[in-house]
């Protein structure tokens, strides 16, 4: 058995189906090729089968990050399939395009999957399976099958059905604990045992797909590869149904930050982690909580006095890893009023965003309003700035003024200016409970797009009274916009996320509802196409890196 375990990144797939997390075809593809910068091996695009949207993402992804230009490793593109003739035929016509292109299917083993999901005996499904990773091979040569809800499923069957699947061509066995039930101790011997029973199973590689339930979907993890799994199937943020799934960064920084315990190595670039993980974040509008290990605001604040005499003795009395190794920089005063262009340029290329000229301007611009409002800024600050200006879905709809009126006399107003998709500009007044509420209401007036706000958060990225704030909201189209769910084989109901900056919360309000009122209106097909200018913008910087 080697010593490398292959990072399989579903963040596009598992991650894209839990809740707000909706991206459009262009940040889809712009998250591909962070992720392709990250080094996974593996990436699972999406599942083509669930409209035709779907497919052309993963077929751009297959194209543009499926073949690299530079001389680097494609990564495997892989896209996800029940196990029918249809879906299977769906991901090949979208992965095919890639150098290294992957199927992925799968069918439910657990007794209560088959019973009352599948209605299908154990014979069926065996036979089913056969006939499907057989048809998937037909096509590619790369070909991964899961038996969904492994960790409930009886082991002897489990054996059974993996040695017929290899039999029938499967490369990848990937065994999920679909629903998070099972504990490190019996996920670790599910994996010994698949190792130990299955024929033919030495030849192919082993991989883990943990749910994170009971919050142990690292741990599983970790407890699969050490009982021989080579491949972990995880998501940027753990981000992904429900709960989630295994997080990526936490195990890329377990097996690094604890090799003598592992002795094995992945191909990540960990300086990567975190922007990949402000990409994500931005980009689904799921927040990352401020303790979540390794990407989380706090994981390396050293706040308590204590803590920060030991740390200015020695670092190592409280730090495990160095925050640079996942790409987070320390410093805190970065620039000021009189900083020039040069000096923002270098900050922002040595944070991760190389900037073309055009956008170069535009970001310098914002900056320098926020210098005049605020006297230090720190990467936070550029990070969200750059967030804000970039990280957006298409501008359909673009704040152009808003003026509130509020306090304790009179009636919460706010006037919007929006310029729309026509170039025109609408002008719009209302009244609310408060002030975010009149500006939502009166960009509602204009935009049209009947949704339901879900969530609305509020933070501050720096300490002070002068820092900017951060707004991150979710909502969900009256008029519902739906999509197939891989496993549930229902039609869910979409939501969409939007995020906005800003040093008046109320600025940064109505940005945010503005952000996810445009993906709602871009994904639901009723303005076109996902390539803005700011999408178009971050395609070129990516492209030149
Ligand atoms: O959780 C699960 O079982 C899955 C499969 C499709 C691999 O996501
Ligand atoms: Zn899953």
């Amino acid at each position: 058995m080697d010593n490398y375990v292959r990072i399989f990144d579903t963040t596009l797939r598992d991650g894209e189906q839990s809740p707000g997390a909706t991206m459009t075809s262009a940040e889809k593809l712009e998250v591909a090729r962070a992720l392709a910068k990250l080094g996974v091996d593996v990436m699972e695009a999406g599942f083509p089968a669930a409209s035709p949207d779907d497919l052309e993402a993963v077929r751009r992804i297959a194209v543009e990050v499926g073949n690299p230009t530079d001389g680097s490793r494609p990564p495997i593109i892989c896209g996800l399939a029940r196990a029918s003739k249809n879906d299977i035929d769906k991901a090949w016509e979208a992965v095919q395009h890639a150098a290294r292109p992957r199927i992925h299917t799968f069918l439910a083993t657990s007794e209560i999957h088959m019973k009352y999901k599948l209605k299908m005996d154990r014979e069926q499904v065996l036979d089913r399976v056969i006939q499907m990773v057989g048809y998937a091979r037909s096509l590619c040569e790369d070909v991964e099958f899961s038996p969904e809800d492994a960790g409930r499923s009886d082991p002897e069957f489990l054996y059974l059905v993996l040695g017929e699947a290899i039999k029938a061509g499967a490369t990848t066995l990937n065994i999920p604990d679909t629903v998070g039930y099972t504990t490190p101790d019996e996920f670790g011997a599910l994996i010994e045992g698949i190792i130990k029973n299955t024929p033919g199973i030495e030849n192919c590689i082993v991989s883990t797909h943990c749910h994170n339930d009971l919050g142990l979907a690292t741990a599983n993890t970790l407890a699969g590869i050490r009982a021989g799994a080579r491949q972990a199937e995880v998501t940027i943020n753990g981000i992904g149904e429900r709960a989630g799934n295994t997080s990526l960064e936490e195990i890329v920084m377990a097996l690094h930050t604890r090799r003598p315990v592992f002795n094995l190595a992945t191909g990540i670039d960990t300086t990567q982690i975190m922007h990949v993980s402000k990409l994500v974040s931005n980009y689904t509008g799921i927040v990352v909580q401020p303790n979540k290990a390794i990407v989380g605001a706090n994981a390396f604040a050293h706040e308590a006095g204590i803590h920060q005499d030991g740390m200015l003795k020695n670092q190592l009395t409280y730090e495990i890893m160095r925050p640079e190794m996942v790409g987070v920089t320390q410093s805190r005063l970065v620039l000021g009023k009189h900083s020039g262009r040069h000096a923002f340029k270098t900050r922002l290329s040595e944070l991760g965003y190389p900037l073309n000229e055009t956008d170069l301007d535009k970001a310098f611009e914002r900056f320098k309003a926020l210098a005049d409002k605020k006297k230090t800024i720190t990467d936070a600050d550029l990070d969200a700035l750059v967030a804000d200006e970039f990280y957006q879905p298409s501008e359909v709809f673009v704040l152009d003024g808003l003026q509130v009126a509020c306090g304790t006399m009179g009636m919460p107003t706010a006037t919007v200016r929006l310029r729309g998709p026509d170039g025109a500009t609408h002008i719009q007044a209302a009244i609310g409970t408060g002030p975010v509420d009149a500006a939502y209401k009166a960009i509602d007036a204009i935009v049209q797009a009947p949704s339901t706000l879900l969530e609305f958060a509020v933070h501050a990225v720096t300490e002070g009274i002068d820092a900017l704030g951060e707004v991150t909201v979710r909502i969900e189209g009256t008029n519902g916009y739906h999509s197939l769910n891989a496993q549930k084989e229902t039609e869910r109901s979409r939501t969409f996320g939007g995020h906005g900056a800003d040093t008046d919360i109320i600025v940064a309000s109505a940005k945010a509802y503005l952000a996810a009122l445009n993906k709602l209106l871009v994904v639901t097909g009723k303005y076109g196409s996902a390539e803005t200018p700011a999408t178009q913008g971050l395609t070129a910087w990516s492209r030149k890196e």
